[in-house]
């Protein structure tokens, strides 16, 4: 299934406390956010790359896509306050298609596989994200007590790429505007318009570079790549 995808790029990374915008960060070689762009040059599906950046980054993030020869990038959105805002404004700039996925720039490590099965679905059924299962015992607490141990079979740990058939995405994402509704991922805007989305299990290695410990488990997810 063909698909353009949307990649919010526009965050600061405070949680990495890097003095610059984590996707920029290198791993051994390349800044972060080329990984993930590669996956989708390489990806006979992808026909176009929409990436939403900060509007002071456009030009150094726009002279790297040059350097790497990311040729599908198509255009780029100033990113908002909110990872919402930039993925709209994103979404306010493509042009009509059939699939479009949505995937954190700072996730480099997604398997082919897994963008595959959730273009597919999404264009069968209108809307299907990535997950992986809960693997630790869960627990809520308050004050420090405990108060419900969660019964973890149903649990998913959500990730990107979440991907959506486009007008479905379209309307979610106009619809939560007017209402002023901000969720913390795609998926919950199309959950509340009451359309179903669809669960793909992902792996572990769909890590998002997010503090600086996931630096150490990027660059081992490299090396054992490179064997
Ligand atoms: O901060 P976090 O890592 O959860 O952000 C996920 C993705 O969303 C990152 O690729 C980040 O660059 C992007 N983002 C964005 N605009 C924001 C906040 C985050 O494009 N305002």
């Amino acid at each position: 299934m063909k698909y353009t995808v949307v990649l919010p790029a526009a965050g600061s990374g405070k949680r990495m406390k890097a003095n610059k915008n984590k996707l920029l960060l290198e791993l051994f070689d390349k800044p972060i956010f080329i990984y993930t762009l590669e996956v989708f040059q390489r990806d006979p599906n992808c026909e176009a790359i929409w990436l939403a950046v900060k509007d002071d980054e456009q030009e150094l993030i726009g002279n790297f896509v040059e350097k790497y020869g990311i040729y599908k990038v198509a255009g780029f959105a100033v990113g908002g306050a909110e990872r919402q805002d930039s993925v709209r404004a994103c979404l306010d700039m493509i042009p009509a298609c059939d699939v479009v996925l949505v995937h954190d720039a700072a996730r480099p490590f997604i398997d082919s596989d897994v963008i595959s099965r959730l273009a597919l679905e999404a264009g069968e059924s209108g809307a299907a994200i990535a997950g992986v299962r809960v693997k630790d015992t869960i627990k809520k607490a308050e004050a420090g007590v405990i108060t419900e141990t969660v019964e973890r079979d149903n649990l998913w740990i959500i990730q990107t790429p979440q991907a959506f058939d486009y007008s479905l995405i379209k309307r979610a994402a106009t619809a939560a505007s007017e209402a002023g509704f901000l969720g913390t991922d795609e998926a919950m805007l199309v959950e509340r318009l009451g359309h179903p989305v669809k669960i793909i299990e992902s792996n572990y290695e769909n890590v998002k570079m997010t503090t600086p410990d996931d630096l150490i488990y990027g660059k081992a997810i490299l090396e054992s790549r490179r064997q």
